[in-house]
């Protein structure tokens, strides 16, 4: 991004980020192996390999699964969605180390090519006890990569939005997976309880934050009625606090509602980089700022400020009394519309 994105400053804030996760993950890594080797002192290195990283993965992937709920519900957790596409890769990075140490260990000795002996060593799918829970594990390491390796903008861009959310979705197949790996696998022989209590808090914390986050949603999500006049109410300009919006569903679309300089301005919420909600973010320097990662719009004109090229859908204004009302259907992407004045006598 140039200069003009200067909501975020990417830079400095992404090695902070990332210093803080890598120091997390090596102190994760040295207090387990140190407690694992002091309970089980039998312990072999590589059994604390694949389970140390093994571990450390699902943990990074459980807080990049809360990430999104989690900065909708309040928005201090938002730095943590500026570092995401970090952690993810990071979750793939730490997940191969296991899975190849695990391969090496379990299928490295013999004839058969180590990959092929995964999926065919062990076939009884039918069996809870004995189930071949490690290729549940691959699955889910090819998903890993396929997001790890997609996760730049260059793919987001080629792939287009909707391919790529889509791709980038399939991260609660890989969760599903993971937990069926940990749980038809290592749970059947284990008698320790920890790790089963811990994937269940996970599960639960994961869960209910989305479903929190989605009911929250549902309350500004309710359809706004349209007028005889084709608009449909938004609110009293005095309950959308100066450069900020608030958000309505008209015509099934998610509706931005902003507020900054005497003018009311509107435009779809959906970002156009990777969804991130517009109508939680703000104006900054004229120009309506993406929470997620800083994307800019202007009001008028739901367009990027050159050179970059982005749209978003606008919709005619109208402030009546104080009452905002927006088009009951979007424009098209980019369509100038001429803010609405709020007067002098309009704030209650
Ligand atoms: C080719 C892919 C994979 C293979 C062959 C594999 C293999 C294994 C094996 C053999 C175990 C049992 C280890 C033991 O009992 O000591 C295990 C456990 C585990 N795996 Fe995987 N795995 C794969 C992918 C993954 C991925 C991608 C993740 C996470 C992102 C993961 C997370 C775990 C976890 C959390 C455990 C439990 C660790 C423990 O025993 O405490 N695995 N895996
Ligand atoms: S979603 Fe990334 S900037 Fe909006």
């Amino acid at each position: 991004m140039s200069e003009v994105y200067k909501g975020i400053s990417w830079n400095r804030q992404k090695i902070t980020y990332d210093l803080i996760l890598w120091s997390g993950i090596v102190v994760y890594l040295a207090v387990f192996m140190g407690l694992t080797v002091a309970l089980y002192p039998s312990a072999t290195a590589e059994t604390l390999l694949i389970r140390g990283f093994g571990t450390a993965a699902l943990i990074l992937l459980h807080i990049v699964l809360i990430t999104g709920p989690l900065s909708r519900l309040d928005a201090r957790f938002l730095p943590l969605l500026y570092n995401r596409r970090h952690m993810g890769v990071t979750t793939f990075l730490l997940g191969l180390v296991h899975a190849v140490v695990a391969t090496f260990q379990f299928h490295g000795f013999g004839e058969t090519n180590p990959l092929v002996s995964i999926l065919i060593s062990n076939t009884r799918f039918f069996s809870v006890p004995d189930f071949p829970f490690q290729v549940l594990g691959l699955v889910a390491l090819i998903i890993l990569f396929l997001m790890a390796v997609s996760s730049h903008d260059f793919w987001l861009k080629n792939l287009t939005a909707p391919v790529w959310k889509g791709l980038h979705m399939l991260v609660y197949v890989a969760y599903a997976l993971l937990v069926g790996h940990v749980v038809l696998g290592v749970l059947q022989s284990e008698t320790n309880p920890v790790l089963a209590g811990a994937l269940l808090v996970g599960l639960v914390v994961v869960i209910g934050l989305h479903i929190t986050a989605a009911g929250r949603e549902s309350v500004n999500d309710r359809e706004t009625e349209k007028g005889d006049d084709g608009f449909v109410r938004i609110c009293h300009a005095d309950e959308i606090p100066e450069n900020k919006a608030v958000t309505r569903v008209v015509a099934g679309e998610r509706v931005a509602v902003f507020r900054y300089e005497g003018k009311i301005s509107a435009v779809s919420n959906v970002c156009q980089h990777q969804n991130g909600p517009l109508g939680e973010g703000e104006i900054i320097d004229g120009c309506i700022t993406c929470p997620w990662h800083g994307f800019q719009y202007d009001p008028t004109t739901g367009a990027s400020p050159p050179p970059f090229n982005e749209k978003v859908p606008t919709f005619e204004v109208k402030v009546e009394n104080g009452e905002v009302s927006v088009s009951g259907s979007p424009c098209e992407p980019g369509t100038h519309v001429e803010p609405a004045h709020i007067d002098e006598g309009d704030n209650g």
